[in-house]
């Protein structure tokens, strides 16, 4: 089994959650940097328990759906979102081969939620976003900041639900991926949970990628938290790398 497919649902139920101060101030940070109104259609993939498209249902956008790999995730929005009666449409699938046979205003990919398969699939991914991306939409990819990890790097003990995770990560210049190595530690068995490795891209790789799937650059942001996007500029400082690109008219056959 591959980390991505088992790692977020064992964090779930062993009680991680996002704070929903930070949710809500994504969310400010989008609607901001992607002038959304309440009309936009938004794709959220990978969208975990479904806590940016429910902070936006609760702000009134109407045609909201989201994908996630994990059926235990899409079960807990599912079941979030029918207890505060809202409209969202929730489906477990693979970002790199899914037809939902329509296309969005905006898609979402929030919370480090690309690279990690191999170039073939993460490429994939992306063709999937162009795919179901409408003429002149557009794309977020929230991602670590390439030429800031020195701040990721290294050993951390994180307070977990009462017990401590130990994570350390390290980066391999070669292959260009982050690995996370985290391990529970409790009064009873330290507990390991799968490695995850996330490959980064620069801006230019990503650049390249996206242009190849029909999605041009429209700016980079230095932070999703930020509710000012003129103020959030990416540079070597910024904790964060924040692309959105625009859907470019197709050709006929494409
Ligand atoms: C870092 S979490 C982010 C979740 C959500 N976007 C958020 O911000 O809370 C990454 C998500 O990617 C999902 N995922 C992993 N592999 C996937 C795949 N092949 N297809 C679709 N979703 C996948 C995981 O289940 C997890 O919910």
């Amino acid at each position: 089994m591959q980390w991505w497919q088992c790692l977020y649902d064992i964090r779930f139920k062993e009680g991680w959650r996002e704070p929903e101060e930070v949710t809500r101030s994504q969310v400010d940070f989008l609607e901001a940097a992607l002038g959304l109104t309440k009309e936009t259609s938004v794709l959220d993939l990978a969208c975990g328990s479904g806590r940016h498209l429910i902070e936006l249902a609760h702000r009134g956008y109407q045609d909201l759906t989201g994908i996630d790999y994990s059926s235990l995730l899409i079960s807990e929005a599912t079941t979030l979102s029918q207890k505060h009666q809202l409209r969202i449409t929730l489906s477990q699938g693979d970002m790199r081969d899914f037809d939902l046979g329509r296309k969005f205003g905006c898609v979402t990919l929030l919370d480090v939620s690309f690279g990690y398969f191999d170039e073939g699939d993460n490429e994939k991914v992306i063709g999937q976003v162009a795919r179901h991306l409408r003429t002149g939409g557009l794309v977020v990819f929230h991602l670590f900041n390439p030429h800031n990890l020195a701040g990721l790097l290294g050993r951390k003990w994180i307070p977990w639900n009462g017990e401590f995770l130990l994570m350390e990560t390290a980066f391999d210049p070669v292959e260009a991926i982050v690995a996370f190595h985290t391990i529970v530690v409790s009064k009873g068995e330290p507990r390991r949970h799968p490695t995850q490795k996330i490959r980064v891209y620069s801006l230019r790789e990503l650049v390249a990628m996206a242009s190849k799937a029909g999605l041009d650059l429209v700016r980079v942001y230095g932070s999703s938290v930020e509710p000012r996007p003129h103020l959030n500029g990416f540079d070597t400082q910024s904790r964060e790398m924040v692309c959105v690109f625009q859907g470019r008219q197709r050709s006929e056959g494409t």
